[in-house]
């Protein structure tokens, strides 16, 4: 079969963007309003992502952070949460710089809920030393969030500064110039044809890898494509083993699955603990106490690796506990879950639990992976015209264990440098070396 060529010949600072993510849209948008042709590559619909699916919300410390609250806080509760493995650097740029990158946000349509005094509401999140979380329609910020900057994203389609390309499945990225290693091109499979469009850089932003496991938060698209056309063209991996596992994935009744056909997994938030809900085994024991100090909102990794020991325990290690937001809506009032969380609301009551009144059943489920394509800070990886950011890419941000509500924040902080460099020429890129250069 012949490869066609999608756009004719070489243009000046044309990237190409693989990815429809918070990473990939953002970086499209800022790249097309400095100029640069954007060609946006994505494999199902624009909002098919994990960023879509994203409740919590982004991690921020703003000009008016809760009290007591500094950037430096935040820094060191990532490198906390990272459990030693963090690249400090890495960490303290995104803290840093998160504001700047809120504030790109609303450029282009974003905005996050607010509290009764018209300040950014913020929320509180495991691990967190301060309520610093943005979010949006109360649990629906990744969906807020996509919706706002699919919607710039077409404006610009519309105005001829961005071509979007939906259904695209890129099977592999072109190599060429001078001595043929620098990443020229993407090529990709869209209805049935062979298709291939060249730019001076590409750009991965393709997210993670959730469906490799059994259970996932993850959407369906998230199959480590981005991972495995890097690693093809040789460039550095790092910290693949480190696989992030959400402690609280709804499991869905069988009757639930069967009634709806509907088997897409049901994250409940960590937002959800973040206020006050507890989780509890099936004789009713609160058991998180007994493995942390502190408790339901230590580090994520914590809380998951202590449902599978308490299961093992119990004699049931495939098995399920509950998570109990009765609590919240006992110490906040009638109505607080439905108000704070109606996204959630709705969904468990689809999936037949009144979480008013009723126990959900959760278990551990694959959400993030901190491993990645090896980049340095502005999305360099080892490969010359090949960037990375967001979930695919590997700054060593995230260390070993990702802190909540950081990864979003990461697409956002790491894309934009990643268009930074494009934008200077990323051919004069040093290259990246691996993560592990600054680790903490
Ligand atoms: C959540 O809302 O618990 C997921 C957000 C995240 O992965 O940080």
């Amino acid at each position: 079969m012949t490869t066609e060529s999608l756009t004719g010949g070489a243009a000046s600072q044309r990237l190409v963007v693989v990815g429809s993510g918070i990473a990939g849209l953002y970086s499209a948008l800022l790249a097309a309003d400095a100029g640069a042709e954007v060609v946006l590559l994505t494999k199902g619909a624009l909002a098919d992502s994990n960023t879509y699916y994203a409740q919590g919300g982004i991690s921020a410390v703003l000009d008016e952070p809760a009290p007591g609250d500094t950037v430096a806080a935040h820094i060191a509760d990532t490198l906390k949460a990272g459990a030693g493995h963090c690249n400090e650097e890495a960490a303290r740029v995104l803290c840093t710089e998160a504001r700047l990158d809120i504030a790109g946000l609303a450029r282009f349509g974003v905005h996050f809920d607010l509290d009764d005094d018209g300040d950014p509401a913020l929320g509180l999140e495991a691990a967190h030393s301060a309520p610093r979380i943005l979010h949006a329609g109360g649990d629906a910020t990744g969906a807020g969030v996509a919706a706002a900057l699919i919607k710039t994203v077409l404006d610009f389609q519309a105005a001829g500064k961005i071509q979007v390309i939906g259904h695209a499945h890129v099977t592999s990225l072109s190599l060429g110039g001078p001595g043929g290693g620098r990443v020229v091109g993407a090529n990709f499979l869209h209805d049935g044809r062979h298709l291939g469009v060249h730019g001076d850089s590409v750009l991965l932003a393709t997210g993670g890898a959730g469906q490799l496991f059994a259970q996932t938060t993850n959407p369906s698209v998230a199959t480590a494509d981005g991972l495995a056309l890097a690693w093809r063209v040789g460039a550095a991996v790092a910290d693949l083993e480190f696989f992030q596992f959400h402690p609280t994935c709804m499991v869905l009744p069988t009757e639930a699955r069967e009634a709806e056909g509907n088997n897409d997994p049901l994250l409940i938030s960590e937002a959800v603990r973040g206020e006050g809900a507890i989780l509890v085994d099936a004789t009713g024991h609160r058991f998180m106490p007994d493995y942390h100090p502190d408790a339901e909102l230590a580090p994520r990794d914590v809380v998951s690796r202590s449902i599978a020991l308490h299961l093992t325990k119990l004699g049931d290690p495939n098995g399920h506990v509950f998570l109990d937001a009765t609590v919240i809506e006992e110490s906040r009032g009638k109505g607080f879950l439905a108000k704070r969380f109606p996204t959630l609301s709705k969904r468990t009551r689809q999936a037949g639990v009144d979480w008013t009144t009723e126990l959900v059943p959760v278990a551990p489920a694959a959400h993030y992976w901190m491993g990645g394509v090896v980049t340095d800070l502005y999305g360099r990886t080892s490969v010359p015209g090949l960037l990375a950011a967001g979930e695919v890419a590997c700054t060593g941000v995230q260390g070993a264990n990702r802190l909540a509500s950081n990864s979003l924040l990461e697409g956002l902080v790491f894309g934009r440098r990643a268009v930074e460099a494009f934008l200077v020429g990323d051919r004069d890129a040093a290259g990246a070396k691996g993560p592990a250069a600054s680790r903490s």
